[in-house]
């Protein structure tokens, strides 16, 4: 989809649709051309409604206020509000309050409004949308700088199809996306962007000692990957490194999960393809940060060969393990490739990201992640990153010495479940934190992505099913390190 800006005002411009917002229910604006038919229709332009108007050729859509949340969300309703029909040249004006994020916030609507996942289907169909054009004659008089609303866009569509392209992995069934196909993915991804990349196959991983990860790989036919994508800056400002869950399925092992459970878990890789995804936009954005991506791709299955409740692990740090639950597999891979990553990188911040518990879901909802750590630094770069900036909803989950105390095992170092069946969410987390060195303690956080990465319905601008969370969170967090 082509976007472009014009230096032109609105009505000067060709397009086979105007897209208009209503602001804040405001149908006596100067660009409302349709009022009296709106009120026939009982138009009141709440938040995302839309209404379209095709013998004048004006699609109007509801937002309530000009904050990014709201105009993303809205932009996203406009573009699948036209899903099915003919028209393909949009055009819309610059709708700006205080600054062109609200531009930014408005394309990425567009672009991750127009997303749809038809790998599977026989009949595709068609959002014909090919071009929108941006006026720079802002709603409310506004000057509209060039330069930057330019930029804008350009940030946008990085961000924006860098999302789509993790939703792409995330939908992707778990027979097609297995660990060595990730892997596949992630070098056609730095061949294609200059970023570096770094394998790990079953004897280098070995090597390594990452013992808990090729437990939970064990059964599996699929072998497992460790993969390192790198993005190197000459002078960076900051190193950070991001380490995602990659289980392209979880079928809970030997602890197995019951069928309805298991359905949706070929999302379990959203964490590894969400640090895909971030990848592939710090590259785009040609962020001055050194950024390193680690994926545990692993599939966890039944068999012979499986691992089992019993069975002692020896993480890549030294600390053992007591399996209770095949099903806390995630936070097995995660602490070996925390580790790794440690090992690999000195970092000013290092986030993990992973749909890690059912109980995060339980307690924020599904569409917020949870965030952890053991240091208000990182949690409050993520949160401030989150809502209106990035359009991902985040919430802080506080450690405490109590629950850290339920995971105490009476024949290892530490279990893999806690002996409560409260604060799942914060216990997984605490497990994690087990596995950061002291030197990295108050530069990690955890982000629990197990609601918004997959939801069977569409909610603001995501569709259904993968989300692509935790990538637009994770990039403005990190451009926040440079601004
Ligand atoms: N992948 C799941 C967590 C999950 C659940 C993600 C629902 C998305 C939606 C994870 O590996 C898991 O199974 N966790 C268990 C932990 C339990 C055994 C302590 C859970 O949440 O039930
Ligand atoms: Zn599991
Ligand atoms: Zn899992």
């Amino acid at each position: 989809m082509k976007i472009e800006l014009k230096n032109k005002k609105i009505k000067d411009i060709d397009a086979q649709l105007e897209l208009i917002f209503v602001v804040n229910k405001d149908l006596d604006h100067t660009f409302i051309a349709d009022k009296k038919d709106l009120k026939k229709l009982n138009f009141k332009g709440a938040q995302d409604s839309t209404c379209l108007m095709a013998q004048s050729d004006r699609l109007y859509i509801g937002v309530d206020s000009l904050e990014s949340f709201n105009l993303r969300s809205a932009a996203a309703k406009a573009i699948k509000a036209i899903k099915s029909t003919s028209y393909s040249t949009l055009k819309v004006a610059s709708y700006i309050d205080q600054d062109e994020s609200s531009i930014q916030a408005m394309i990425e609507g567009f672009v991750l409004g127009k997303y749809s996942f038809e790998k599977y289907k026989s009949d595709k169909s068609k959002n014909r949308v090919e071009t929108i054009t941006l006026s720079t004659q802002c709603f409310n008089n506004q000057k509209v700088d060039i330069t930057k609303a330019n930029a804008a866009i350009v940030t946008a569509k990085a961000i924006a199809t860098s999302t789509n392209f993790t939703r792409d992995i995330v939908n992707t069934t778990p027979d097609d996306c297995y660990p060595e196909v990730m892997a596949e993915i992630a070098q056609a991804l730095a061949k294609k962007h200059g970023l570096g990349c770094t394998v790990l196959k079953p004897n280098e991983i070995k090597e390594q000692k990452m013992e808990a990860l090729l437990a939970v790989a064990r059964a599996s036919r699929h072998k497992p990957r460790v993969i390192h994508l790198t993005h190197k800056p000459k002078k960076p400002k900051a190193v950070v490194s991001i380490i995602g869950k990659g289980l392209t399925y979880d079928s809970g092992g030997l602890s197995l999960k019951p069928s309805d459970f298991m359905v949706t878990m070929k999302a379990d890789k959203s964490g590894g393809s969400a640090v895909l995804g971030i990848m592939r936009a710090v590259a785009k954005l040609d962020l001055p940060i050194e950024v390193h991506g680690f994926v545990g791709a692993v599939e966890n299955m039944i068999g012979g060969d499986a691992y089992k409740p019993d069975d002692v692990l020896v993480a890549k740090n030294g600390k053992t393990i007591e399996v209770r639950n095949t099903d806390a597999e995630g936070r097995l891979v995660l602490a070996d490739v925390l580790c790794y990553a440690q090992q690999e990188v000195k970092s000013d911040y290092i986030f993990d990201l992973a749909t890690l518990t059912g109980a995060c879901v339980v307690g924020v909802g599904e569409y917020t992640s949870g965030v952890m750590s053991n240091h208000a630094k990182p949690t409050n770069l993520l949160l401030k990153a989150s809502q209106d900036v990035s359009g991902e909803l985040a919430t802080k989950l506080d450690f405490n010495k109590y629950l850290k105390g339920t995971l105490k095992s009476n024949i290892a170092d530490i279990c893999n479940i806690s002996n409560t069946r409260y604060g799942g969410a914060i216990t997984a987390g605490l497990f994690l934190s087990e596995f950061i060195d002291e030197d990295h303690k108050d530069k990690w956080a955890h982000i629990d992505i197990a609601g918004p990465a997959f939801v069977e319905h569409e909610w603001g601008e995501n569709p259904v099913g993968a989300s692509g969370a935790g990538v637009r969170l994770v990039v403005a967090a990190l451009q926040s390190l440079v601004k």
